[in-house]
């Protein structure tokens, strides 16, 4: 029956004129109705609002009508017409529904009452199907296209680095082994695991971040960036914390640590703006829904400068703060999420910068400052998440790296490609880490970082 039209989106039905004909495929989300007429509820996944069908339940079998329930999936043939209830312009007069799939009233989880964001992580194969959910992907596809257009239009060169690699650019540990050696049979070399026996022939990792080689690419190529999966064993069970989640990163030869934070400002403020110019609808039902701040927080952020200060200057305003943290602060130690929070949403109330970090809590890497203890480094933080951003301006002094190196204890055996970097034509250079769901928190006002893509990896738990 359906051949003959071809078949609608709904986001596109709903803003068609009244009178044709069409075809819309999709998931029943409700029916509801009377004895004559019922009235289906149905959503094809390209946008938030659903389509109204009309059924006069006389022109069709009660089996077909009985296996319209919530979930099912159906094909609707019918006409267009304006709509006589409210909430929508046009809705579907049915002439023919074909069945795709059924779906049991008795099993299917969506179905229950529990509608809360821990129920639907345990069924996160079919919490697409929900609007919330619907609408973060609609959000974070979105996201992902405007990155690569923010840094297309710019003329930065998109750059694919590994994912299988065998430095550990943050120096942090945290890293996942890929191995093919077998495990219950680790061949062994003087009591120590015989990597040369191992796939690669040496000791491999999933990458924690893509800026070492990103940085061959800058000193090359000039402005380039990496978008993809990065990998990360730390054990900490956080609602900002995953064990895979996606970053963005991109490395620029000639940048200072200012043309940075003006590029990493100048970023975030697009992804925001473009968020609120193209994800209307959907952010509009997060706002509406969870956080009616949220709208509020996205423009508030594209009309204030953010603040740049030198973490000595954060440290001494948390010290003098008279908060009670649950980790004490003082010069030195790491700031953590509470103390970023209260320097971004309590004393200034906007998005902070914060840089010149003590060189002994960041990576070798980091371009080294006169006074011989901080480094050129820049977090950007953000309300209600801490830490979006972390970046720097790079070491290009070959004997300043090589020396930090040494300082640190670090292996140079496996780096030595790093280091022609600085050895031939080395260049002053900068980047940033944009953590992706990260900013979504941020942009859709969700509070776990679970519920921002689509399978999350924490520790215990990788389901499909
Ligand atoms: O601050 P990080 O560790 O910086 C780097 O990896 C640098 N190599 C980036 C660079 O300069 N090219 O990570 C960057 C960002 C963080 O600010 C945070 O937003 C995000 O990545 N991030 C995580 N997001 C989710 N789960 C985790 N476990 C994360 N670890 C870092
Ligand atoms: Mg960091």
């Amino acid at each position: 029956m359906m051949e003959k039209i071809r078949r609608t989106k709904v986001k596109e039905l709903l803003g068609m004129e009244s009178g044709c004909d069409v075809v819309a495929k999709g998931w029943v989300r409700t029916k509801r109705g009377n004895k004559n007429v019922a009235f289906i509820a149905l959503n094809d996944g390209s946008t938030i609002n659903n389509i109204q069908i009309v059924v006069d339940k006389t022109q069709f079998e009660d089996s077909v009508l009985a296996k319209i329930t919530t979930g099912a999936c159906i094909g609707v043939e019918g006409k267009l017409v304006e709509s006589v209830g409210g909430g929508q312009a046009v809705e579907i007069q049915a002439n023919a529904i074909e069945i795709y799939g059924e779906c049991d009233p008795m099993r299917y989880p969506l179905q229950k009452k529990d509608t809360s964001f821990e129920f639907l992580r345990t069924v996160a194969h079919l919490r697409a199907r929900t609007n919330t959910f619907g609408a973060i992907y609609r959000v974070r596809n979105q996201m992902a296209f405007a990155i690569h257009e923010y840094f297309h239009s710019k003329g930065f060169v998109y750059m694919h680095t590994p994912l299988i690699t065998a430095s550990d650019c943050e120096g942090a540990g945290q890293m996942f082994q890929v191995t093919t050696l077998d495990l219950n049979n680790v061949p062994k070399k003087k009591d120590k695991v015989d990597f040369s026996k191992d796939f690669f022939g040496k000791q491999t990792s999933l990458t924690v971040s893509g800026q070492l080689e990103g940085e061959l690419g800058a000193t090359a190529l000039g402005e380039i960036y990496t978008f993809g999966p990065t990998f990360r064993a730390e054990n900490s069970n956080t609602p900002r914390h995953l064990a895979e989640f996606w970053m963005v990163e991109p490395e620029m030869a000639f940048y200072d640590i200012n043309d940075n934070m003006d590029l990493a400002e100048d970023f975030i403020k697009f992804l925001v703006k473009y968020a609120l110019d193209n994800c209307t609808e959907d952010i509009r039902f997060l706002n509406d829904r969870y956080d009616n701040e949220l709208i509020g927080r996205l423009e508030g952020v594209l009309k204030t400068d953010f603040v740049r200060l030198p973490y000595t200057e954060g440290v001494k305003i948390l010290m003098e703060s008279g908060e009670k943290f649950e980790y004490p602060v003082s010069w030195g130690v790491d700031l953590q999420s509470e103390h970023e929070r209260y320097l971004v949403e309590k004393h200034f109330k906007r998005p902070v910068i914060l840089t010149d970090y003590p060189k002994d809590i960041k990576a070798f890497y980091m371009k080294q400052n006169e006074d011989g203890k901080t480094v050129r480094a820049m977090d950007v933080l953000f309300p209600k998440i801490g830490e979006i951003i972390g970046g720097s301006e790079r070491e290009a002094s070959y004997e300043k790296l090589d020396a930090r190196i040494d300082e640190l204890g670090m292996s140079r055996k496996g780096l030595e490609w790093y280091l022609d970097t600085r050895r031939f034509g080395s260049a002053p250079h900068s980047g940033f880490g944009l953590g992706f769901e990260r900013l979504l928190l941020f942009v859709t006002g969700m509070t776990n970082i679970r519920d921002v893509i689509p399978f999350p990896r924490t520790p215990k738990n990788a389901e499909y």
